[in-house]
């Protein structure tokens, strides 16, 4: 079996973030909005550093303008996904992008978007949940109110919660009346931290919001004890290897702590967080991880395992998935 066609499950994937610059283009193009400046002489993204990439990338999100807009994205986000072996992925969600966090709205957006994660199971085989997300930068006030639609959209395609947006900005437990509303409503909660912030940050995450999963988590490595209690309580990081390298956290591959922190037990996943902008896929991420740490297929498979015991979908679709996981081990 190849890389490229071993089965993958995908936990942290944005999906405004995972739009190819063609497609961003095209919908500008349509709508006469000027963003040529985002764009590169190759036509790829142009961003200078995180926070460069984080205004590029909601300068991207003013194409999105409509379901419709969303419908078409989902798919063919999925499409891209289901080629590169992902039978299941997560997806972040955020109201501020899809009617500007307007229930009425938000339910719309909502509908196209399981219209065509429907379509992407029947045409590709490929399963989709959402997970709701506040972002970070644009403050706890609408925070609440992404919750509310969190809250009411509750169920199964919406099944977590969590925080992406700028690191830096405010302090995680600003967000906790956010999180408690979710939680509430049966939704499970991960959070983005210890990416642009030290231990405290992802023990911040743990402690103070409950996260149960961590998106990137990966400045935990600067702290042994730290490493130790994740792996212990069983918190799972959602890695981004390739991202995390493409915005300079880490030289390269080798340098990333997915190997120490796998090697110390630590409950790891694979994922490209934004795969244009940081010019990755599912099977690239794979290639560069087999050849940093000599990881072989044993170790994917392992670790497909550990993203779908963590993944937040119901135990029917959890074991439909476990089957087909089994099946392709032959
Ligand atoms: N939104 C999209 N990509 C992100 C990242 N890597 N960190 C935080 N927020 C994001
Ligand atoms: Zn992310």
């Amino acid at each position: 079996m190849t890389i490229k066609s071993l089965p993958k499950v995908e936990l942290h994937l944005h999906l405004e973030g995972a739009a190819p610059p063609a497609f961003i283009r095209g919908l500008a193009k349509e709508k006469h909005i000027d963003i040529a400046g985002i764009f590169n002489e190759e036509g790829s993204y142009r961003f200078t550093d995180f926070w460069n990439f984080l205004k590029v990338y909601e300068a991207a999100c003013t194409t999105l303008t409509g379901p419709q807009e969303f419908y078409r994205l989902t798919l063919a986000v999925l499409e891209e996904s289901a080629a590169n072996g992902v039978i299941y992925s997560e997806t972040f969600l955020s109201p501020d992008f899809c009617g500007n966090r307007d229930l009425g709205a938000w339910r719309e957006y909502l509908h196209a978007i399981q219209e065509a994660a429907a379509k992407a199971q029947t045409d590709f085989g490929i399963t989709l949940r959402g997970i709701v997300t506040p972002i970070r930068h644009f403050g706890p006030e609408k925070a609440r109110e992404t919750a509310r639609c969190a809250v009411e959209t509750a169920g199964d395609f919406i099944t977590g919660f969590g925080i992406g947006g700028d690191e830096k900005s405010g302090e995680l437990k600003d967000f906790l009346w956010s999180f408690d509303c979710a939680r509430e409503a049966g939704l499970r909660v991960t959070a983005h931290a210890g990416e642009w912030k030290g231990p405290d940050e992802v023990r911040a995450a743990m402690n103070d919001l409950g996260a149960e999963r961590i998106g990137h988590g990966v400045r935990a490595i600067e702290d042994m004890a730290l490493v130790e209690e994740i792996a212990e309580r069983g918190v799972v990081l959602e890695l981004c290897p390739g991202s995390n390298v493409a915005l300079g956290i880490y030289p390269n591959f080798r340098k990333h702590p997915i190997g120490e922190m796998y090697d110390r037990g630590v409950k790891v996943t694979i994922n490209t967080d934004d795969p244009p902008f940081f010019h990755t896929t599912m099977t690239r991420e794979y290639d560069m991880l087999n050849r940093a740490f000599d990881w072989d297929e044993a170790v994917f498979r392992k670790i497909a395992r550990t993203a779908l015991d963590a993944a937040f979908c119901d135990a029917d679709t959890k074991t439909r998935l476990l089957n087909m996981l089994e099946q392709a081990d032959g």
